[in-house]
């Protein structure tokens, strides 16, 4: 089997080490010199490949993802009809889930507020809450969106979380459904933003969004920056409507320097880090779905491009 390589943001010679360590006999390629004859290619392992790449193999067998998000590829409308597979390791879980918990602890325990008010010089006195007493909604309750749920439910916060499809979790309050998003959103305190991004994910988050939710409301995007109308966010935080937002992913990243968020005393950035995919840990599953794809079996975590996640 030989497997191409593709990515500028991930190390090489790590992936290499660490999917050879699991499959001594993978046939490792990378991008852009070590190609060799594209006719030898089998599967494909990459992360935003340029458009039209992935055509220039002509016996792929299949597409796995890097990324737990696969919406760069389906914006290729040249991306190769085989099985395509989106990433899902435990780091990845873990760290998503990390992020959330201390994005949502921020706003919750207000270091928010004390980081503007000592920037201000102001010695100002706010109680500490009961996370009892909030209401944390998850959007979007696949593997990074329940795992997040997860730990904040451990952490004491009421949870509630919404879905395309229905669901049973314990100790979560489920939605579902464009007909049921009033609804929960109507008494969430904090929204965590996990949506795979498809059309009907786009722009989610905006201006009739933000209404629905109580006044004082906190966001957290983690997901991707085409869900957020970035107009419709700074205008509901100078209203006073959204109280402050953490925000990982951007529409264009590196985010523009003429962004007004950058300078809003409500918002805090973070540069798309708030999850990622580690060798050591992604290897086994990438060894498993190699196999599936020597045995002709469905890949694990196949995504279905009807849906578009
Ligand atoms: P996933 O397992 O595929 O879960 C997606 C969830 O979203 C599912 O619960 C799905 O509902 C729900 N959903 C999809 N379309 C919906 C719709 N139209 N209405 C309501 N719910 C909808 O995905 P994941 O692995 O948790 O990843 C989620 C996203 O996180 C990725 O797509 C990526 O964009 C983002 N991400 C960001 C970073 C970062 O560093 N910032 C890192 C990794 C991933 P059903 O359960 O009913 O199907
Ligand atoms: C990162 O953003 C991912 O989708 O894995």
């Amino acid at each position: 089997m030989a497997l191409l390589f593709l990515s500028e943001a991930d190390p090489v010679e790590r992936w290499r080490k660490a999917l050879l360590t699991e499959m001594p006999s993978l046939d490792f390629r990378a991008w852009p010199d070590d190609v060799g004859d594209p006719t030898e290619i089998d599967i494909a392992l990459v992360w935003t490949p340029p458009p039209g790449e992935l055509a220039r193999y002509p016996n792929l067998k299949a597409i796995l993802s890097l990324g737990a998000g696969i919406d760069s590829f389906m914006s290729d409308s040249t991306l190769p009809d085989v099985p395509l597979a989106r990433m899902v390791d435990p780091s990845m879980t873990r760290t998503m889930a990390d992020y959330v918990l201390t994005s949502v602890l921020r706003h919750h325990r207000r270091f928010d507020l004390f980081e503007r008010e000592q920037r201000a010089g102001r010695w100002t006195f706010a109680l500490p809450e009961r996370p009892e007493d909030k209401t944390v909604g998850v959007m979007g309750l696949g593997v990074l969106g329940q795992a997040a749920a997860s730990m904040l439910k451990d952490a004491g916060f009421k949870l509630r979380g919404w879905s395309r499809s229905p669901k049973e979790l314990d100790g979560i309050e489920t939605f579902y459904g464009r007909d049921q998003l009033a609804g929960f959103l109507a008494e969430t305190d904090m929204l965590i933003c996990l949506l795979p991004l498809t059309d009907d994910t786009k722009g989610i988050l905006n201006a009739s969004l933000f209404a629905t939710l109580p006044k004082g409301a906190c966001l957290i995007n983690a997901a991707r920056g085409a869900h957020l109308m970035e107009r419709d966010l700074v205008d509901a935080l100078d209203r006073g409507h959204l109280e402050a937002v953490t925000l990982d992913v951007f529409d264009t990243e590196p985010l523009p320097a003429s962004s007004p968020l950058w300078q809003h005393e409500r918002v805090l950035i973070t540069p798309h880090v708030a999850s990622y995919c580690v060798p050591e840990t992604a290897a086994k599953g990438i060894v498993a779905n190699i196999e599936h794809v020597q045995a002709g079996r469905p890949l694990h975590h196949q995504v279905d491009r009807r849906k578009g996640y």
